[in-house]
């Protein structure tokens, strides 16, 4: 079997690769990470990856719900769309008789889906691009619910095609001979399709250069060692999986000369992404490495400034135990912060859909939003 085919969905591939051993079924022939189909919601279980592809069904809101909160749909961008997907379950399925009550159980929705998990900007701008659509939209009933039908399958749609561009945008920042460090799971399935970090990095290989990219693990919950080598391996992308504390050794022996990662939230004066970003952002700075962000502007929130964001806390187990193994001796007690703050001085470019923002840049239209008070 050619694991070197690099085609433009790594669910495609996978698709490839099981006709191969066993008959494919409907949801193996998925291409997306994340797909409504006939009132449900399809998506990939990533804690059961990478020994095996489970594809979850979700019936309602409540279902996305811990779903988001259990990490089995995880990364900013996609828990933005499945959160949208969330509410369009319980449009889809009610069975209000007026638009007051359709807004009533929409609300509730929103509350359920808003106390996931509370870092990652996609999921508060999705939901709140799907009520202001139901506020604007007039008629019937029905006409509301297919509105957010419709807006929640319109945000999924713009997910995959903006990736594609930030892709295109970032793929100009990497160039032939590039040893690219990455950092958790910005590929494909933190996303509809194609990725943000890893999407820069896949433009870059289809445009023939030639890279290398060293992953970390990502403790404690290893979307690195998981994920992100999974997705680069089936693309034929040569990838080295490395422990989080080896950054350092890395840069001061020069294996590394780019940092690419996502992010869960771009506030004013910093990056906030998983746990070990800020550690490797001060290395890189140290070593004279260029650390590029990208993400879709969706992630944006030029509103707020670091310190108004809640960094989420997950429960200590993750720490104590490696997978259901307890590591620590018992009792002892473990702090488990999922993401950090990485302040704008250590990032050298950010990459949107809109093209590659200098720090200078981004601030720029961070103070024209403020100004105009949006
Ligand atoms: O806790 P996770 O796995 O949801 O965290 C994901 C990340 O930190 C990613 O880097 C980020 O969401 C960007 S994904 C395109």
């Amino acid at each position: 079997m050619n694991l070197h085919i690099r085609s433009e969905s790594i669910l495609h591939e996978i698709h490839r690769y099981k006709i191969s051993i066993k008959k494919v079924d409907t949801e193996a022939a998925q291409t997306k990470t994340i797909e409504w189909k006939n009132g449900t919601v399809v998506t990939v279980d990533q804690t059961k990856l990478p020994h095996k592809l489970v594809f979850l069904k979700l019936k309602d809101c409540r279902e996305v719900a811990s779903a988001i909160k259990e990490m089995k749909i995880r990364g900013a961008p996609l828990i933005g769309v499945a959160a949208g997907y969330g509410l369009a379950l319980t449009a889809h399925h009610s069975k209000a008789l007026n638009k007051k009550e359709l807004m009533k159980q929409l609300q509730v929705s929103t509350d359920i889906l808003r106390n996931t998990r509370p870092t990652g900007a996609n999921l508060f701008w999705a939901v709140d691009r799907i009520l202001k659509r139901t506020r604007e939209t007039s008629g019937s009933v029905e006409a509301v619910k297919r509105a957010v039908v419709g807006e929640a399958w319109k945000i999924a749609e713009e997910d995959a095609r903006i990736n594609k561009k930030i892709g295109e945008n970032g793929a100009r920042l990497i160039q032939n001979g590039d040893s690219i460090l990455t950092h958790c799971n910005a590929g494909a399935l933190a996303t509809v399709e194609y990725g943000t970090a890893l999407g820069m990095i896949r433009t870059a290989w289809a445009q023939k250069k030639k890279i290398q990219v060293y992953a970390t693990e990502t403790r404690p919950r290893l979307q690195g060692a998981r994920l992100t080598t999974y997705e680069l391996k089936r693309e034929g992308i040569p990838v080295t999986l490395v422990a989080d504390d080896a950054v350092g050794y890395l840069m001061s022996r020069c294996l590394v000369n780019k940092v690419v990662v996502g992010a869960d939230r771009i506030v004013r004066d910093a990056v906030i992404n998983k746990i070990g970003t800020y550690t490797i952002a001060v290395l890189a700075h140290e070593h004279g490495v260029p650390f590029y962000v990208a993400a879709p502007t969706s992630s944006f929130d030029l509103t707020q400034v670091s310190e108004d964001v809640v960094i989420e806390e997950r429960n200590m187990d993750e720490v104590t135990h490696f997978g259901s193994e307890r590591i620590a001796p018992n009792g002892v007690r473990a702090l488990n912060p999922a993401f950090d703050v990485t302040p704008l001085k250590y990032v050298s470019s950010i990459v949107c859909e809109k093209g590659v923002l200098k720090v200078d840049e981004f601030q720029r239209l961070a103070n024209q939003v403020t100004a105009r008070g949006e």
